[in-house]
């Protein structure tokens, strides 16, 4: 892979920008928004509770806001799709609304666990329900008079910890949430861009209720996740690539330190801030690798980068493990069984753990396998930029799932594979 790529913008920052716009008081102008299946699921839902929302030009959003308590009832049962990201923090503010939502997704989102949201929510005062009284959607969500909570999630998820903070801006009082290990701080850093008090120390995170929202002017980076693909892809010899205005915030980059662990060549150039997050040019040049272990710390910083992880650890020589990554069980797909099966069907020495996987390179790749990508946009992406690197023929279950974090993913690894 040679040359030049620019990846969309954040996923986790375009759902979190479309949906506090619409609490502030006024117009916010957002650049570079993700338009994809995920985050077209948070403009529908903000539009559903009454937010004017319009695309100005591609990746451009003009929200106008409705203030703090502008919300009102939708029509109908709301479909978060495939978006654990819109149902979950989006039930954040549903759960301080005087009416009833419900919200349902497509049969991946409707498998996920939801008890984690839930718990909280209702001690904050909503009244939560999953299908049939079990924690999964669609979600009944009743909201209320809130009161502040201090919560200590049994996981690490920053999905549930901005579902909490949001729901904290409703409260009487400061809300706080001590994680057990640090997530992706990108709903702090955005509160405190509109002018709220947000106070972090250590693992431990405050918000105090704001009397407003000040709106949003801002550039949304591009996504790190996203251009992960490429990373891994680029990182082996013979491949040298730029990756332009990627997002570095230090809580989402754990797949680059891992990367330089293994002998990557990765420089950030042209270091600058945009929206309150750190960006640069991610520039990286082929060496060869050598496998690593990833212990349960290093996981959240790279809980969505394990598939390309897995790329670059069967180019590798040697073994990579990855342990303390449980989580992964309960993403779009079970992306430990998911890989694992993937990575074996293509000749690579494998296993499972209940908490991650382990497998060995360099591989030889067998030719001409049918995989099954699950419907997983980051199963498919892995197993095609894997695919491109090594000139091997595969054929993957679905594809169009890509769409979901990533449209023009195929254009985009078109110009860059050398023929
Ligand atoms: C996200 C947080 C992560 C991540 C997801 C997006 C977010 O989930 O896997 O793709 O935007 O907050 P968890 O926080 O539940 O691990």
């Amino acid at each position: 892979m040679n040359g030049r790529v620019v990846v969309p913008g954040d996923k986790s920052i375009s759902h979190r920008a479309v949906m506090l716009a619409s609490l502030a008081d006024g117009a916010s102008r957002i650049r570079g928004f993700l338009e994809a299946g995920d985050t077209g699921r948070s403009v529908a839902m903000m539009r559903s509770l009454g937010t004017q929302i319009e695309e100005t030009c591609p990746t451009e959003l003009r929200v106008t806001g409705l203030g703090l308590r502008g919300f009102s009832q939708p029509e109908g049962v709301l479909d978060a799709g495939n978006s654990g990201t819109t149902l979950r923090i989006g039930a954040g503010l549903l759960a301080a609304q005087g009416f009833t939502t419900v919200v349902t997704g497509d049969a991946s989102l409707r498998r996920r666990p939801m008890d984690r949201i839930i718990e909280p929510l209702e001690r904050m005062g909503a009244r939560v329900t999953g299908d049939g009284g079990l924690p999964f959607p669609p979600l009944s969500i009743t909201g209320g008079r809130l009161g502040p909570i201090r919560y200590e999630p049994r996981m690490a998820s920053a999905q549930v910890k901005s579902s909490v903070l949001l729901a904290g801006l409703f409260t009487s009082g400061p809300t706080t949430v001590v994680e057990p290990l640090p997530t992706r701080d990108h709903t702090e850093r955005m509160l405190r861009a509109m002018g709220v008090r947000v106070e972090s120390e250590g693992q431990e995170v405050t918000v105090h209720p704001p009397k407003s929202l000040t709106p949003l002017d801002i550039q949304v980076p591009g996504d790190f996740s996203a251009a992960a693909f490429f990373l891994v892809a680029a990182a082996v010899p013979g491949s040298e690539l730029t990756l332009a205005g990627v997002g570095v915030n230090p809580l989402r980059i754990g797949l680059l330190r891992t990367l330089r662990k293994m002998g990557a060549d990765i420089r950030l150039e042209s270091e600058r801030v945009m929206g309150g997050e750190p960006v640069a040019d991610i520039h990286v040049t082929g060496r060869t690798l050598v496998g690593t272990d990833v212990g349960p710390e290093e996981v959240p910083a790279l809980v969505d980068e394990v598939p390309a992880l897995c790329v670059a650890g069967a180019l590798a020589g040697g073994r990579t493990r990855i342990t303390g990554a449980a989580e992964l069980r309960v993403k779009e797909s079970d992306r430990i069984g998911a890989m694992v099966a993937a990575l074996a069907a293509l000749g690579v020495p494998c296993g499972e753990y209940p908490d991650g996987l382990w497998l060995e390179g360099p591989a030889r790749i067998r030719d001409g396998q049918s995989l099954d990508t699950r419907g997983d946009h980051r199963i498919a992406m892995a197993l095609r930029v894997l695919a491109a690197s090594t000139g091997t023929v595969m054929e993957l279950s679905d594809t169009a799932c890509v769409d979901t974090s990533f449209p023009g993913f195929e254009k985009t690894l078109a110009s860059v594979v050398d023929r």
